[in-house]
């Protein structure tokens, strides 16, 4: 009897050691093989590290910060070659790609193999989601063991480009806000922040030519109060920017965790900001514009002058010179093209080119700014709207008014990247909007998002390789807080991962959903403001 006792109180502890170390990463590695055993990190473990990349050194180090940070180890590292009893080591295999990594879990130690430090550091990612969820904290939890389940991972990700947005020209955000954003879109194995920097009702970076552009542009007088068109406001000033300093801290932040920050640059539509300060750069220089104050999409837009170019050619060099990106986003979506159609210049302008309307105007100023970006050695990024009057040779196209854009885009042999409002608009509701705060509209769950397959099968498999990414957006017109982003935002932008990341074969739905109970625990850690209707 006491045997069988014994045996039972050896279950509940094994047991209790495997549940609390479940493989639950999320995204869900290609392979992920478990193993009998487990690793357990002690004050004396050692970092080691095999190879000559700073990349891989600097997540090492990263790894004995987070170690530092929430056990209160300090642990040592060393450049050496072999694994001793007790240690960590990270490799260099220049055989791996880019953001490959293979990891390996044993009583003794943990190797991680990888090329680069992308690499490495999306194994980080792994282990740390190995490890019991206080490693999540920013403060020390005493009395818990820092085990891992013994496994072998090998794991690369399906897509090049795995992008969140966030849209601070609605509503600003705050330095310290973007760079937890930036922290969860790198815990997520996502690579790309898409900050869109201006917007109709605010300019919210710095450009030293056009010093106006933060002194009024980046100021609205009030906002709306609830929907679009109330007629209702708050009479409450509301502005706000990002200096070239704060903004070369936000890039240096982004690429310390591997993450690539893409600026928008909104033209010709979507500016009525900028003509607040600059009426000259619209068709009707004369009129007393305003920076919005109301949701919406607006006719007072950018008018394709040769000031106008050159204004936009100033404003994106500074930009270029803050930004290592390849990709330039212009925006190009929602201009409606009425002044353009009034405009004695734009329709002179038309005849001179021997275009045939307003949408190969659009074209045509899109061709313009590409031909400009692309002379610097950047690619330019548009919406799906670059496409009306005929698609740029360079552009790539972000696909948003559904999947059209970026199947044609595939099909003229442009690269392309999928962000349909139906599946990966954040700013939808989640649930049902009865119980939900206010939002724009829509209705997209975890599940819905969960269940895109980013690649159209519409498509060839030589049309396929144009599909390089996926994103989700988060427009802010009704998101006014921190608190409100990060609820709209997870768990779906999870979901967005498991997208982006892991291969169709290895994504299944119930999986996912019994893996974010344990990543509840860590966005928890992270003081993250997620929506919980999933835990029910
Ligand atoms: C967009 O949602 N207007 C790109």
């Amino acid at each position: 009897m006491k045997k069988i006792l014994l045996f039972l109180l050896c279950c509940v502890a094994q047991y209790g050691i495997i549940a609390q170390n479940s493989y639950h990463i999320i995204p869900q590695p290609q392979e992920l093989i478990a193993q009998k055993g487990t690793f357990t990190f002690k004050p004396t473990t050692k970092v080691l590290v095999e190879s000559k990349d700073e990349s891989i050194n600097n997540v090492a180090a990263l790894l004995i910060a987070q170690l530092k940070a929430t056990a209160g180890f300090q642990l040592k590292s060393a450049i050496a070659s072999g694994q001793p009893n007790n240690s960590v080591v990270f490799k260099q295999d220049s055989q791996l790609p880019e953001e490959a990594y293979r990891m390996s879990v044993n009583g003794k130690g943990i190797l991680i193999t990888a090329s680069t430090g992308k690499g490495a550091f999306y194994a980080l990612q792994s282990l740390l989601q190995l490890l019991p969820s206080q490693i999540f904290k920013a403060e020390t939890s005493s009395n818990i063991a820092w085990t891992v389940p013994a496994c072998s991972i090998s794991d690369a990700p399906r897509y090049a480009y795995r992008g969140l947005h966030l849209d601070v020209g609605r509503h600003f955000f705050s330095v310290d806000f973007i760079k937890k954003y930036i922290d969860l879109i790198a815990l997520h194995k996502l690579n790309t922040f898409h900050w869109h920097l201006t917007e109709d009702q605010g300019w919210r970076i710095e450009i030293k030519k056009y010093p106006k552009l933060t002194q009024i542009s980046s100021q609205r007088s009030e906002t709306v109060i609830g929907r679009a068109g109330s007629k209702k406001f708050d009479g409450k000033p509301y502005g706000g920017f990002y200096t070239q300093a704060e903004v070369k801290e936000v890039v240096k932040y982004a690429a310390s965790k591997f993450v690539t920050v893409v600026p928008e640059i909104e033209m010709p539509g979507h500016s009525q900001a900028v003509l607040a300060a600059y009426p000259e750069f619209g068709c009707n220089p004369d009129k007393i514009y305003q920076v919005a104050t109301d949701w919406g999409v607006f006719e007072d837009v950018l008018c394709p002058r040769e000031a106008t170019f050159t204004f936009l050619e100033d404003v994106l060099t500074e930009v270029m010179d803050l930004f290592p990106s390849q990709y330039i986003h212009i925006g190009g979506d929602e201009c409606p093209k009425k002044q353009w159609k009034e405009s004695r210049f734009c329709q002179e302008l038309i005849k001179k080119n021997g275009l045939k309307d307003e949408h190969e105007l659009q074209s045509y100023f899109i061709r313009r700014i590409d031909k400009f970006i692309t002379s610097k050695g950047r690619k330019m990024i548009g919406w799906d709207e670059i496409l009306e009057g005929g698609l740029s040779p360079n552009a790539t196209v972000m696909s948003w008014r559904g999947t059209e854009g970026g199947i044609a885009a595939a099909k003229e042999n442009h690269d392309a990247i999928m962000t349909p409002g139906g599946f990966v608009y954040f700013d939808h509701y989640q649930a049902d909007p009865k119980t939900e705060p206010l939002a724009i509209g829509g209705f997209t769950t975890l599940e819905k998002v969960y269940s895109y397959d980013p690649t159209p099968k519409e498509l060839d498999a030589i049309q396929q390789k144009h599909i390089i990414g996926v994103q989700a957006n988060l427009w802010s017109e009704y998101i006014a807080t921190n608190e409100y982003a990060e609820y709209m935002a997870f768990p779906r932008a999870s979901a967005l991962a498991e997208v982006a990341w892991t291969q169709p074969a290895n994504k299944k739905y119930d999986y996912f959903l019994q893996r974010m109970k344990t990543h509840a625990s860590r966005l928890e850690a992270l003081h993250v403001n997620f929506y919980k209707g999933f835990l029910k």
